[in-house]
């Protein structure tokens, strides 16, 4: 009965939920064609990879980050690349009041959104939990609640259009990765804000899509940067990891897992046995390589 309940059922689940979860491969880039998508935290990274899949695509961008000059030569490519428009709004998340101004100006330009992408995250710091908890709490501001302000203002116009929200989480959202002790909490933050809100639409039969994308390690500028002196092992490409995001949030995917073997291999790992996965992840980092702060 233990080895029942311990490893069987799990298993099983870990089965059905891999089977749910790998939506046919029906995807067709004219999906995108003509909707109204905003890219939250788009001057860099996935975020900008994001915006230049979905300008090929031709859709409408609406941009957001901090740089302005970054910004702006974003949308510059992304003109370049077939967007059917493409504009931003510069601003940090941390300012309470910017959730609200990006989305009156899709409201104002196009009158309507069929996407919500919400990708950007705050500085934080790859060591030792230092005890600030002024750093977490800001933290919460820009990686979770703009997420959920950005969310509540943006829902009248996907409830019109039937569209879609995503979610850019981390496998630091579903297992308490060391070393990433705050941005792992607002992660998890957003798992179970986005979970719970999806099975409140399925009740109230509101037909905007949740996906919830849980990401493994990407080569991004600042990801390598942060924490490649610790971690073994190679990165996944950015450009790719963008394209399956775009196309999970266009099947109305719940979840989307990138780099997909090895995030449903921890996932799986952490449903038959939790203790075995963070040892796993502690042998993968580099200990003597941290210098606390
Ligand atoms: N790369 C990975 O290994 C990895 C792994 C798992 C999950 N993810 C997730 O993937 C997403 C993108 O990560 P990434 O590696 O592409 O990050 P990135 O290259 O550091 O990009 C972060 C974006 O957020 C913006 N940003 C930073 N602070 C901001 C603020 N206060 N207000 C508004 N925007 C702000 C940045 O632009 P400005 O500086 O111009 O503001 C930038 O556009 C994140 O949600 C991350 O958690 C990444």
């Amino acid at each position: 009965m233990g080895l029942l309940l311990k490893v069987f059922i799990p298993l099983l689940g870990l089965v059905l939920a891999y089977y749910f979860y790998s939506a046919p491969a029906n995807f067709h880039e004219e999906m995108l064609r003509g909707k109204r998508v905003i890219v939250t935290g788009a001057s860099s990274g996935i975020g900008e990879q994001m915006a230049y899949h979905l300008a090929r695509m031709e859709a409408h961008l609406l941009l957001t980050a901090r740089r302005e000059a970054k910004l702006q030569k974003v949308v510059e490519r992304c003109l370049e690349l077939g967007a059917a428009s493409a504009r931003y709004v510069s601003g940090s998340m941390e300012d309470t009041t910017l959730p609200e101004v990006v989305v009156k100006e899709a409201e104002n330009t196009w009158g309507g959104l069929d996407m919500l992408i919400l990708n950007h995250i705050g500085h934080s710091y790859f060591n030792y939990f230092n005890g600030d908890v002024g750093h977490v709490r800001k933290l919460l501001e820009t990686n979770f609640l703009s997420y959920v302000a950005m969310t509540t203002y943006a829902l009248p116009m996907l409830k019109e259009s039937e569209g879609s929200i995503v979610v850019v989480s981390s496998m630091a959202g579903k297992t308490g990765a060391p070393l990433l002790a705050p941005y792992s909490a607002t992660k998890f933050a957003l798992d179970g804000f986005f979970s719970s809100l999806r099975n409140e639409f399925t009740m109230d039969k509101v037909n905007v899509s949740i996906t919830v994308c849980v990401l493994g390690y990407i080569n991004t500028e600042n990801a390598v940067r942060v924490i490649s002196h610790v971690i073994h092992g190679k990165p996944s490409p950015k450009e790719e990891c963008a394209l399956e995001i775009i196309k999970s949030g266009a099947l109305r995917q719940r979840e989307v897992h990138y780099p997909p073997w090895e995030v449903r291999g921890m996932l799986l790992l952490r449903a038959i046995s939790p203790e075995l996965l963070d040892s796993l992840i502690r042998s993968n980092y580099n200990v003597e390589n941290i210098r606390r702060t």
